[in-house]
């Protein structure tokens, strides 16, 4: 079977070949090409010893395969990390010139404390990122006493001149601090009284993004949190807004406050590019599109995982504070195939406005009134057993992903589930930008105020589409409907 006709395979998100993806590593744009390394397990479709998968791309959308990056070693497996140009050799690796460091977590087995170890490695290429050779220093930076130490993410800060690394230590994150890349220093720590920690901190990032419409910055702090059988959200991701001073970040909001990157069940891991700003002074992140309550059960079968739609990362001062907005990177434009439009119409119950429409891998955007609808929305995927629900509750406010009827989901008790965010419309609409591809769907609302991504898993027939209101019309202002073309082909 050619790899775009398999069963689920995404036609415009990037997958491995074969076998099992998790997290984004080590995300950099360098020479024309953005790098895209991941967690894999060459060897089998569930998590095992990890390696670093890699990739490039000059559009972020159609991307090389190229050969296993970093693979394990005599200090253990290659768990999440990050990669840098080093512009100015402060490695000395590259003879003056400019060169891509990896910074990783080598990952073993500490024989004398009988307990797992977690240590931070480098590798470097000086022919962009086509071989790597693993510094003879590594590792470069261990600890006696904490056994979670792991995900670095690396970024030059200019204002100090040196490396600042942000790293996942258990219940909260530390930073350091590197003239080299090779030497670091102890910096501070943040976290253990802030934000969510249903489960262990990971891969966390550290960005300045400008505040649209003034003059300010500010620093936002990703940090992912691991699954807790405790919780039916699973694994998802978290941040923070703040300041740093090149050593300390101060959280702008209270211990308590807790922010969400994403309101669906699928985006974990999520770092941004190094040396990449988006437009409008974004930063490129992907992330994970998965969940590790069930990411080793989704029924594929020669590959297992996808990645998000790679996004524009920005902040916005909104009604409730400074928050981050998402938008899908513009380039995706590319793949848009044939289109229909819709404009001004009364949306009534029991009429469907997309009746005969289909709709399998496309892309929806559509301004919608609620009038006097007491819930309205659009259903994706459709045929007689299955759809998928993107709707929006006027009494409660939610704008909501239904997935319990969207095609397989045995696999995992609480994958069949309903979830959703508040979200006020704006001047009276709710925006959507959605999109659909075999085996996900993502949904950003408002221009990009609120996201849900979310895996769903339906038969490649079910295409139907329904435009829907119940207990009242409501209005259609606008609604263009782009089938996507196969990443694959175009
Ligand atoms: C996050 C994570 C990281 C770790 C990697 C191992 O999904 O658990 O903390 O480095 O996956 O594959």
């Amino acid at each position: 079977l050619n790899v775009r006709e398999e069963k689920y395979r995404p036609q415009f998100h990037f997958t491995p070949p074969a076998n099992w993806m998790n997290d984004p590593n080590g995300m950099v744009y360098y020479d024309g090409e953005y790098h895209l390394f991941y967690q894999h397990h060459p060897d089998g479709t569930t998590w095992g010893p990890m390696h670093w998968g890699h990739a490039v791309s000059s559009d972020l959308v159609h991307w090389e395969h190229l050969p296993i990056a970093l693979a394990p070693d005599e200090y253990g497996t290659i768990f999440s990390g990050s990669a840098v140009v080093d512009w100015n050799d402060t490695t000395g690796f590259f003879e003056g010139k400019p060169g891509l460091v990896a910074i990783f977590t080598h990952s073993d087995h500490d024989q004398e404390l009988n307990r797992p170890r977690q240590r931070q490695s480098l590798a470097y290429s000086a022919d962009k990122g086509r071989t790597w050779t693993k510094y003879e220093g590594n590792p470069v930076l261990a600890s006696d006493t904490l056994v979670d130490f792991r995900d670095p993410k690396v970024f030059w800060h200019e204002p100090s001149g040196r490396w600042i690394m942000i790293l996942a230590t258990g219940d909260r994150v530390q930073l350091y601090t590197s003239p080299d890349l090779k030497a670091w220093t102890f910096g501070s720590e943040f976290g253990q009284a802030e934000g969510s920690h249903e489960g262990v901190w990971e891969c966390p990032d550290l960005i300045e993004l400008p505040v649209a419409g003034t003059d300010d910055t500010k620093w936002v702090m990703l940090v992912s949190i691991g699954d807790n059988p405790d919780c039916p959200e699973g694994s998802r991701t978290q941040y923070f807004i703040g300041d740093f001073d090149g050593s300390t970040f101060t959280n702008d909001n209270a211990p308590g406050t807790v922010l969400w990157l994403d309101h669906g069940r699928d985006n974990y891991a999520g770092v941004t590019w190094s040396n990449a700003d988006g437009p409008a002074n974004g930063k490129l992140f992907i992330g994970w599109m998965s969940n590790w309550k069930y990411a080793n059960l989704t029924p594929t079968v020669s590959w297992r995982s996808a990645m998000t739609l790679p996004r524009v990362l920005s902040l916005r001062n909104g009604s409730e504070g400074i928050r981050v907005i998402q938008h899908p990177i513009g380039s995706l434009t590319a793949l848009r195939g044939e289109t229909k439009q819709w404009g001004e119409t009364a949306v009534v119950p029991g009429r469907n406005l997309l009746e005969g429409v289909h709709g399998g891998v496309c892309e929806i955007v559509c301004e919608l009134e609620p009038g006097e609808a007491a819930e309205v929305g659009i259903k994706l995927r459709a045929s007689e057993d299955e759809e998928t629900v993107v709707g929006y509750d006027i009494a409660s406010e939610m704008l909501f992903i239904d997935r319990r009827r969207s095609g397989e989901s045995a696999f995992h008790p609480e994958f069949a589930c309903k979830h959703g965010v508040r979200l006020l419309p704006h001047e009276g609409r709710i925006k959507l930008h959605i999109f659909v591809d075999q085996s996900s769907i993502e949904v950003f609302a408002n221009d990009g105020e609120a996201v849900l991504t979310d895996l769903i898993f339906p038969d490649p027939r079910s295409t139907g589409m329904e435009l829907y209101a119940q207990g009242g019309s409501a209005r259609l202002l606008t609604f263009s409907l782009h089938v996507l073309k196969s990443m694959y082909s175009a």
